[in-house]
């Protein structure tokens, strides 16, 4: 039988061992924020030569994700339950992560709710040590404003370069996504790497 999907914590200051967590050595990538998890489970599907460790605060959601997950024996997915600023910064192994996925982070449109926002120059630092050389954060947002503030969160961090967009034309639609498609609204992306 597959292994639950579930990432259970024994030691929240323990780093994950990927291989011990997925069963291989296959490269890891992440969806931080990943909602119902419509993307984590379609894009999983679609690369099973990846790891995706899908991370999402609210239980509903990963109960979804957990469900379908293991309905449709996705073995190369995991999901764990947690803050995703504390996921990078104390649970993640330095040099790991091929690809980070942000997509359609809540936006925070108030001015007193910016420092809310997860793309800051100190989340950036921490992501860029969880990342390989060579590793990606590929960002998407709706929200014109988010993605001018994030752009200079990404500047202002200096540990990441800005390359072209990836080509994203048969990546699955998250369901914020699909929403805002529906809508007609504008989709804003951005792709950054570390140096090898
Ligand atoms: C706007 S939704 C986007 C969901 C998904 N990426 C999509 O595009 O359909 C943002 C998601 O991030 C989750 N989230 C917000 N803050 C979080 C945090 N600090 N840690 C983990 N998840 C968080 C929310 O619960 C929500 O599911």
């Amino acid at each position: 039988m597959d292994p639950s999907p579930s990432v259970i914590l024994s030691d929240i200051c323990q780093r994950f061992d990927w291989p011990a967590l997925f069963g291989n050595q296959n490269p890891v990538e992440l969806d931080l924020g990943a909602g119902d998890g419509g993307f984590a489970l379609a894009y999983a599907k679609q690369h099973p030569q990846i790891n995706l460790l899908a991370v999402e605060r609210l239980l509903g959601r990963v109960r979804k994700i957990e469900k379908r997950a293991t309905r449709f024996k996705l073995g190369n997915v995991r999901v764990l339950r947690l803050e995703f600023g504390y996921t990078v910064r104390y649970l993640l192994p330095p040099g790991s992560v091929s690809i980070a996925h942000i997509m359609f982070p809540d936006p925070w449109p108030k001015r007193r709710h910016w420092p809310r926002r997860l793309m800051q120059p100190e989340f950036v630092r921490d992501l860029a040590v969880v990342l390989k050389p060579g590793g990606e954060l590929r960002f998407t947002t709706d929200h014109a404003h988010y993605f001018e503030t994030a752009q200079q969160a990404v500047t202002d961090a200096a540990v990441l370069r800005r390359e072209p967009e990836w080509d994203w034309s048969n990546d699955p639609k998250t369901d914020f996504q699909q929403t805002f498609d529906a809508e007609g609204r504008a989709t804003y992306r951005a792709r950054w790497v570390k140096a090898v």
